[in-house]
């Protein structure tokens, strides 16, 4: 499927690649696109170093999604996964749940009703990338739960971030798997204790309940992930011999993950002009030996959708030129 396709008919479109290659960009620009065809779009950035905003020229509050001025369809939101485990356990002694920080991570939702002690539980069970999981658990809201989205467009982390991401709806179903087994070998032991020391009959606990429920969503959502007509993953790079490796790779870790990908976006791509110095020209027969590598490998024997994207002068950034990156991807 060639991106036009992707972004006017799937739910999700994600972007990712290697630092500083022109995944937010990309990203911004074809979330315009979709927004401006008519889809009800909405922009989320998992990467913790944010940059959408900046890219959007909007200012964006972490957790809150703001409507795009101008661009009626469009909403955007930079998901904030920097919470590690410290200031996590910090927030759960100090806050009652719902009115802490974790709602702004998004976890409140998924989190409620559950006491503070199963919380300080899950926690100090030190599960892999706690910082994921929140960012995560955010993701899946707009994945899992009813919205008015159209269409979701992902802004990933570099490379290894993203990945690590992906995964992670096995790491945390394993990991919920282990607390509910343990749960529930605790619950008959706390039940058989309760009946010998109280009246009360009626069990109130429902964390059980709730983590199966998150536990379902996560399956769910990667499932969604994997689904090729909800999802596919768009890969930005750089024409470059270490970015044509590192494509290779990430290419082997998406089919890894069950990951669709059909789009490769080749960008910041010198042009034919008469005018280019001595450096530029240099750069620019670098970059097409590089390109007809691409074109062999990735295009040639993989079947994947290429997208060239010319180097501009000027940054990529704010509406006009993120509008005159997306007329390069959509043609
Ligand atoms: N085709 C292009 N021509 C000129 N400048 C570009 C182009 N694409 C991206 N840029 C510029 O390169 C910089 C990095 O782009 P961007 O932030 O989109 O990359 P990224 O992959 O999201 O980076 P990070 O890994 O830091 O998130 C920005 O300053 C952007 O304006
Ligand atoms: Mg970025």
């Amino acid at each position: 499927m060639d991106l036009k396709h992707a972004l006017m008919n799937l739910q999700m479109v994600m972007f990712g690649g290697k630092g500083g290659v022109g995944k937010t960009s990309s990203a911004a620009s074809a979330a315009i696109w979709a927004a401006e065809q008519g889809r009800n779009t909405l922009i989320i950035s998992t990467d913790p170093a944010h940059s959408l905003g900046d890219s959007l020229g909007v200012e964006l509050l972490p957790g809150e999604t703001t409507p795009i001025k101008g661009i009626p369809k469009l909403t955007a939101l930079e998901i904030n996964p920097g919470t590690n485990m410290t200031e996590l356990h910090n927030l759960t002694s100090i806050n009652p749940l719902g009115e802490s920080g974790l709602s702004d991570m998004g976890m409140g939702g998924l989190l409620e009703g559950f006491g503070m002690g199963d919380l300080q539980e899950l926690t100090s069970m030190n599960p892999p990338g706690i910082d994921e999981a929140f960012a995560f658990g955010k993701v899946l809201e707009f994945i899992e739960k009813e919205h008015e989205y159209d269409l979701i467009i992902f802004d990933t982390a570099p490379t290894g971030h993203t990945l690590r991401f992906l995964g992670l709806p096995e790491t945390l179903s394993s990991w919920i798997g282990k607390i509910l087994k343990m749960r529930l070998k605790m619950g008959k032991m706390l039940g058989v204790l309760k009946r010998m020391f109280s009246r009360e009959e009626k069990d109130e606990d429902n964390s059980l309940e709730l983590l199966e429920k998150y536990n379902n969503s996560i399956l769910n959502a990667r499932e969604d992930l994997m689904n090729p007509s909800k999802n596919n993953f768009v890969i930005v790079m750089i024409p470059e011999e270490m970015a044509i490796t590192e494509t290779g790779r990430f290419i082997n870790e998406l089919i890894k993950y069950d990951i669709p990908n059909s789009n490769i976006i080749v960008n910041q791509l010198y042009q034919d002009q008469v005018d280019l110095c001595d450096f530029c020209k240099a750069r620019r027969i670098m970059q097409q030996k590089n390109l007809d590598k691409i074109k062999e490998i990735f295009g040639n024997k993989m079947g994947k959708n290429l997208i060239e994207i010319p180097l501009f002068k000027e940054e990529v950034r704010e509406y006009n030129k993120l509008k005159e990156m997306g007329s390069y991807m959509i043609k």
